[in-house]
């Protein structure tokens, strides 16, 4: 490691046995799920017992607890060089622990386990995997076209919402943008043109979404709310099953070619089209819902010296291939690319992951090396690891946009873990790696460009959501502007 890692890599670290405690069963579970959400909030959840205890590895009890998990007992990695163990399937296992210590119903994805929930040893992982893979290869030329169909219009809509309200809601503008973009991206269909959802998509995928994810997310609305509404027991699937039927016959409709790549390999068409669903709304939409405004709103408390650089360089880059919006001419945007790994970095949209023991194996932190047993139950708050100073320093709190610029840049990629790997490693059917990995990085340059082009600088009120209150725009003389 940067700080005391890579020179320190022979000596031998101390033997700690993993530090922490669980508490009272049920009432602490309870108690730390307030704490949580409410009392402490996510990153001082963790903090404070990293600091109690003296450790980065240590146990403790994660929500949701009762009644919705039956364990809430993990040992959670806080730091750099003991957070990589999650992405060694060889150790752990990562059957039905994706959205962490509970599982929710099959009956919202059609009876199956979907991909994201099966684990390399099964036999479905491969082919699903690799349906696609083959889909992402097959739609790679589609994907810049619809983005800056899709999101030229969101900025469109921004600059008459500036001009009649003085400001735009960009996050609610972006649930449309992304929906519609990913539907034509990977199928050539808008979702608003499928007669099953009309403009109706993304609520629908939205509400589909808070039923399988609300027992680690919180509204923002009093706890009292959300506590026995959200918190202790299961959403009943029933009340989201229209919605998630309307979906379900965009997908078999729009998909049908996919359909039958699947079938090809070895997949029935129902369970591909239930998985195509799950890629698509839960991973990519649920993705791109969290990502775009997390990219905008690092921006816009930026200094605007990185909106004038990045102007600079997207524009180059763009004339130079004549214009275009090229993938070619976004592989030179350096600082671009620099810009959305480091949001990935500080704020990576999908915070927890999550690992059982396969075998009784050795853990290191910085400091000392941790024995697990097998079955012991592993868990990743990946903003302690991708904001560890042992890595990044001083500035590891800090989102500094040319961090992996250059070759000194670069060698910190390593340590970029949103993906559930490496950002120096690739997704593979044998791994958990996020198949979508390098799509996403491309979307949020696209992001960039799209806002560069159009603009020279910009401003925004950042809470709860990102809301645009001024743009500049940029002569009309730059060129592929829209
Ligand atoms: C898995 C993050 C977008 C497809 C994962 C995992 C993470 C992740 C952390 C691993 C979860 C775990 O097993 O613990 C993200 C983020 C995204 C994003 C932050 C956007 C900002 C996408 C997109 C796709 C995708 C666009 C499109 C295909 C998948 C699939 C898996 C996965 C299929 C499961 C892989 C497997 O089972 O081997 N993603 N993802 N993701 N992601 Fe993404």
């Amino acid at each position: 490691m940067e700080g005391s890692g890579e020179g320190s890599r022979d000596v031998v670290l101390p033997s700690r046995p993993v530090p922490g405690s669980y508490g009272v069963p049920f009432i602490s579970a309870v108690r730390d799920r307030l704490d949580f959400f409410y009392l402490q909030g996510e990153d001082k959840y963790f903090e404070s017992r990293a600091e109690r205890y003296g450790s980065t590895v240590v146990r403790l009890n994660v929500p949701p607890g009762p009644f919705i998990a039956r364990d809430p007992r993990v040992v959670a990695l806080l730091d750099a060089k003991s957070f990589p163990v999650l992405f060694d399937v060889t150790k752990v296992e990562k059957r039905n622990v994706f959205t962490g210590t509970y599982m929710p119903s099959t009956s919202l994805t059609g009876g199956y386990r979907v991909l994201s929930y099966l684990d390399p040893s099964e036999p479905n992982h491969a082919k699903v995997k690799q349906l696609l893979f083959s889909l992402l290869a097959s739609r790679k030329d589609a994907v810049v076209p619809a983005f800056r169909s899709n999101f030229g219009k969101l900025f469109d809509t921004v600059e008459e919402q500036i001009v009649s309200n003085g400001k735009s809601d960009f996050t609610g503008l972006n649930d449309t943008a992304s929906f519609e973009f990913i539907g034509e991206a990977y199928f050539g269909v808008r979702p608003s043109e499928s007669s099953a959802l009309g403009t109706g998509g993304p609520a629908k995928a939205a509400k589909w979404l808070l039923w399988q994810i609300c027992p680690i997310a919180t509204l923002g609305l009093p706890m009292i709310v959300e506590e026995p509404l959200l918190h202790t027991v299961p959403l009943p699937p029933f009340l989201v099953s229209s919605d998630y039927k309307a979906l379900f016959k965009y997908f078999s409709a729009a998909a049908s070619k996919a359909l039958d790549t699947a079938e090809s390999l070895g997949l029935p068409r129902e369970e591909a089209c239930h998985n195509l669903l799950f890629a698509t709304v839960f991973n990519s939409y649920g993705g791109f819902k969290r990502l775009l405004p997390g990219i905008l709103s690092r921006l816009a408390r930026a200094d605007s010296k990185l909106h004038e650089k990045l102007a600079r360089e997207i524009r180059k880059a763009v004339a130079d291939a004549g214009g275009k919006v090229t993938l070619a001419a976004l592989e030179k945007m350096e600082l671009t690319k620099s810009v959305v790994w480091e949001t990935l970095r500080v704020d990576p949209p999908v915070k927890f992951q999550y690992g059982r023991a396969k075998a009784d194996l050795q853990i290191e932190s910085h400091d000392a090396s941790y024995s697990i047993k097998k079955g012991e139950m592993l868990f990743g708050y990946q903003p302690c690891a991708t904001r560890d100073t042992r890595v990044f320093g001083p500035t590891a709190g800090q989102f500094v946009g040319d961090r992996f610029v250059g070759e000194e840049g670069r060698k910190l990629l390593k340590y970029v873990f949103w993906s559930n790997g490496p950002e120096t490693e690739s997704p593979s059917v044998d791994n958990k790696q996020c198949a979508g990995k390098n799509l996403v990085v491309l979307v949020g340059r696209l992001l960039l460009v799209e806002l560069f082009l159009r603009y020279d600088t910009f401003t925004a009120d950042v809470g709860a959501k990102v809301v645009i209150t001024g743009v500049t725009k940029a002569a009309t003389s730059v060129p592929g502007k829209a």
